[in-house]
């Protein structure tokens, strides 16, 4: 039985947290938030967790080595008896230890995987000319924006899209699948084919 407390790694705004907290708090998501953590201490989310109540501590990545800074999060997340880590715009790349640790974390990704991985994906998405794009539910895995995929939703890009515009008509979706890829997650109603992952 998949446990219920989840542990969340931002580095920026928050938007995707709030929109799980804002799940739980509607009852569409039966989870609790132990923890917000951030790499970066000046992130907005941190301050709204705060605000929420939820605990949310900086650990800055600044003058630690990778793997040490991984170490100290894993640490934190097990201080907070963390069932499930996601990933909510955590703009670090992980070392194996991190996995070795949480093997299922979750991540979401503003394109359809395996299109336009890494950075600035809505502009590349317009730069390629594609007239579908939208998010991605995946595993983590080693390697980035890789993983067996759990939810995706596409929107369409239009003529006159800048990537602030497909940008929030991505987020609008991220926001609504992430909290429904966690419920399927902890349901436990899946199981994983080479990298299918297949509702049960
Ligand atoms: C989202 O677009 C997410 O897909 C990407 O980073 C962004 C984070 O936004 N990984 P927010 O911090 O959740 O608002």
């Amino acid at each position: 039985m998949a446990g219920r407390r989840l542990g969340i790694l931002i580095s920026g705004r928050g938007s995707n947290f709030i929109a799980i907290a804002d799940s739980i708090a509607a009852g569409r998501l039966d989870a609790e938030i132990a923890i917000v953590i951030s790499n970066k201490p000046e992130a907005a989310g941190l301050k709204t967790a705060r605000e929420r109540g939820i605990q949310a501590i900086a650990i800055p990545h600044k003058g630690m080595e990778r793997a040490a800074h991984d170490q100290a999060v894993i640490d934190a997340l097990r201080a907070a008896e963390v069932d499930l880590v996601v990933l909510a715009g955590y703009m670090r790349l992980f070392t194996p230890i991190f996995l070795k640790a949480f093997p299922k974390v979750l991540n979401i990704h503003p394109s359809l995987l395996p299109s336009f991985p890494g950075l600035h994906s809505q502009q590349q998405a317009i730069e390629h000319g594609v007239k579908i794009s939208g998010c991605t539910v995946h595993f983590m895995a080693d390697e980035t924006d890789s993983g067996p995929i759990i939810r995706q939703a596409a929107v369409p890009v239009l003529g006159e899209d800048t990537a602030e515009t497909l940008e929030a008509r991505i987020l609008k979706e991220e926001h609504r699948i992430y909290s429904e890829a966690i419920a399927l997650i902890l349901s436990g109603r899946y199981r994983i084919e080479g990298r299918r992952v297949i509702e049960t």
